[in-house]
């Protein structure tokens, strides 16, 4: 939609500054600082619990956002207090542009600038994406046995995903997270030598809740809740120390160990009161919650003045108690960034 159109047809949408300043909150006065930027629906992989197989995907390819409107939206968006942006996908390395995305996030202001990616084309990029202005990754990581991954993930490597880690690290971009979704009856007995990990390692090793996709909810059986997987942990590994939350996870430590443990609940303790997130979709469409189906397009936006008018509607429009969805629409991973 034009944004002039947008803009007349939610002209009664409130919005305000927040207070004197010029940052960006939302309706319910949270703090928006944090955009992820999904910048291609594309994947190397099929991994079992975005691409579940059987399940048609019903996600037509998107248009990914261009450099020139990304430039924009950031521009904006620090000036209203902008502090963190994730590249996500698909996978964010199929895209041949992005060191240049990061060093546009970097130079326009961006504080923390981090990419998810499932490392396969890591290891031989580190160094230019840290030399762009990356500071640090996340590695989605499903198994450590070659062959187990090999199935989670429809063909991949996990010696790939070890040389990106190992780069990762050497190149400084730290510290290095590791996301690893515990899936009953497929990874559960690696979650204790995933956990391990953190004792060699200064990895933040992070267990995040399997979300269950599409209409048939795919997954729902074989979720296991954090408080599971910490029970596991601790009968092994002993106690875990609380070391505080770190937007959605809630961290922990090891005695003696090098790196730490985070539990992501979106299932079981759902985090929408300290939610700071905005999305970009790869329809180059902004969406104010994972589980929200409402989202704004910036397509061809390219003045300041509109592109700030959508991003304030955007964090009005966002809803809070989502999280109690049934699941997770089938694009909305690959599409919507994760
Ligand atoms: N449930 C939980 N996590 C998921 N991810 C992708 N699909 C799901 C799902 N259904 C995670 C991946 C990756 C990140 C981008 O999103 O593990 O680390
Ligand atoms: Fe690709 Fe990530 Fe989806 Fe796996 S989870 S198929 S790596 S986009």
């Amino acid at each position: 939609m034009e944004v002039s159109a947008f803009i007349a047809r939610n002209a009664d949408i409130p919005f305000a500054l927040s207070g004197s300043d010029m940052a960006l909150s939302d309706a319910f006065g949270r703090r928006i600082d944090y955009l992820r930027v999904a910048v291609t629906d594309r994947c190397n992989l099929r991994c079992i619990y975005c691409m579940p197989k059987g399940v048609p995907s019903c996600a037509a390819p998107g248009t990914p956002i261009e450099k020139e409107t990304l430039e924009c939206l950031l521009r904006v968006a620090v000036k209203q207090g902008l502090r963190k942006v994730r590249f996500t996908g698909g996978e964010p390395l199929l895209r041949g542009d992005i060191p240049e995305l990061v060093h546009s996030a970097k130079s326009l202001g961006v504080a923390d600038v981090s990419l998810t990616t499932n490392g396969l084309f890591l290891k031989d990029r580190s160094r230019e994406l840290k030399e762009a202005g990356l500071d640090r990754v996340n590695i989605s990581l499903d198994s450590l046995r070659p062959e187990r991954y090999a199935r989670l993930t429809g063909g991949g490597s996990v010696e790939h995903v070890f040389g990106a880690i190992t780069s990762a690290e050497a190149e400084g971009l730290s510290p290095v997270k590791i996301n690893v979704v515990p899936i009953r009856g497929i990874n559960d007995d690696e979650i204790v030598e995933f956990a391990a990990l953190t004792h060699m390692k200064p990895f933040h090793v992070r267990f995040i809740e399997l979300m269950p996709v599409g209409e048939e909810g795919w997954g729902t059986e074989r979720r296991i809740s954090s408080s599971q997987v910490m029970k596991i942990i601790s009968a092994s590994l002993g106690r875990l120390e609380p070391v505080g939350a770190e937007g959605t996870s809630r961290n922990f430590r090891l005695d003696g160990s090098k790196g730490f443990l985070g539990f992501i609940s979106p299932m079981s303790n759902h985090f929408c009161g300290t939610c700071n997130r905005l999305r970009l979709t790869t329809r180059r469409t902004l969406r104010p919650c994972l589980f929200s189906n409402e989202e704004f397009s910036i397509a061809g936006v390219d003045s300041d003045d509109d592109m700030e008018a959508v991003l304030r509607r955007v964090a009005q429009s966002k809803p809070i108690g989502k999280g109690c969805r049934p699941s997770i629409p089938l694009e909305a991973m690959s599409q919507v960034g994760g």
